[in-house]
């Protein structure tokens, strides 16, 4: 059961890592609502083109979006583009993420500075610029950032990830600190396991089989679960919500 009515049809969001995933379904999820989406992708256009197409079919608009969410010069550019090209911006969901996975003394620095570089950095030079928009239009606004239930718990062999993960939990409440004198709220989303690209590339057949035993609704998430929090968190009905970070893991972390 997904919200759809028009309660975003003057609204413009730009949603990093939209060309697949969760990302995607958070870009059709938010173009359900009447939204004018900014797909953004680092390298698969065909994949953010067919994103377009479902925002579009789902009754949003949608235009692809490249940049690389590691490169802080390349967001600041690419989030002007969008707000430029719309005329406005009003929400940002940070989605774009990369999971580089390797227990500590095996871990490379480059590997580090990579996943700290896209999974955080580039969420705060994307919340910065995004921040310099809207509070020139002092028009309110939404930021929307994907933590995980890792970040949150840790997690063997994920030093980078969690890391990058938790210290999103606190810019997200920092800002939400910052920003809600300005009626921009904060929000970040925690989700457990989803299937996605990421999953499939990480989880083997046993590590999966072990996780669902501790995964007290006994399954894995869609993609259009985590689509339907963020959804509800960009309209109307969450504008007294701020700084929360909002779980949707089936029950494995309470
Ligand atoms: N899946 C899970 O179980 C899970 C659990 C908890 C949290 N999350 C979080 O949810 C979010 C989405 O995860 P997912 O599983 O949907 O990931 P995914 O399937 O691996 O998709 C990643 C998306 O991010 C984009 N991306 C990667 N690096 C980028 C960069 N440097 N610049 C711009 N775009 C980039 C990819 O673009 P291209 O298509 O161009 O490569 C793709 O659209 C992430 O923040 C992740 O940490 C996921």
């Amino acid at each position: 059961m997904a919200i759809q009515d028009q309660a975003l049809a003057e609204k413009v969001a730009l949603v990093t890592g939209a060309s697949r995933g969760i990302g995607r379904a958070i870009a059709v999820a938010l173009g359900r609502r009447g939204a004018r989406v900014f797909v953004n992708y680092q390298s698969r256009e065909d994949a953010a083109h067919e994103t377009c197409a479902l925002v579009i079919a789902a009754g949003g608009q949608a235009s692809p979006l490249q940049f690389d969410v590691g490169d802080a010069a390349a967001v600041e550019a690419g989030v002007k583009r969008a707000a430029d090209e719309a005329g406005r911006l009003d929400i940002l969901v940070n989605n774009a993420a990369v999971s580089i996975d390797q227990l500590l003394l095996r871990f490379k620095q480059e590997d580090w500075q990579k996943t700290l570089d896209v999974n955080l950095t580039g969420v705060f030079a994307a919340c910065k610029a995004a921040a310099r928009h809207l509070l020139k239009a002092r028009a309110g606004g939404r930021i929307l950032n994907l933590t995980s239930v890792v970040g949150e718990m840790g997690s063997a062999g994920q030093v980078a990830y969690t890391t990058a993960k938790a210290g999103v939990i606190g810019l997200t409440k920092t800002l939400a600190r910052e920003l809600a004198p300005r009626g921009v709220t904060v929000n970040a989303v925690s989700p457990g396991f989803v299937d996605t690209d990421m999953t499939a590339a990480a989880i083997s057949d046993e590590a999966r089989a072990k996780l669902l035993a501790q995964i007290p609704l006994a399954r894995i998430g869609r993609p259009e679960e985590i689509a339907n929090v963020i959804a509800f968190l960009a309209g109307p009905e969450a504008a007294y919500v701020t700084g929360q970070v909002i779980r949707v893991n089936g029950g494995l972390l309470m």
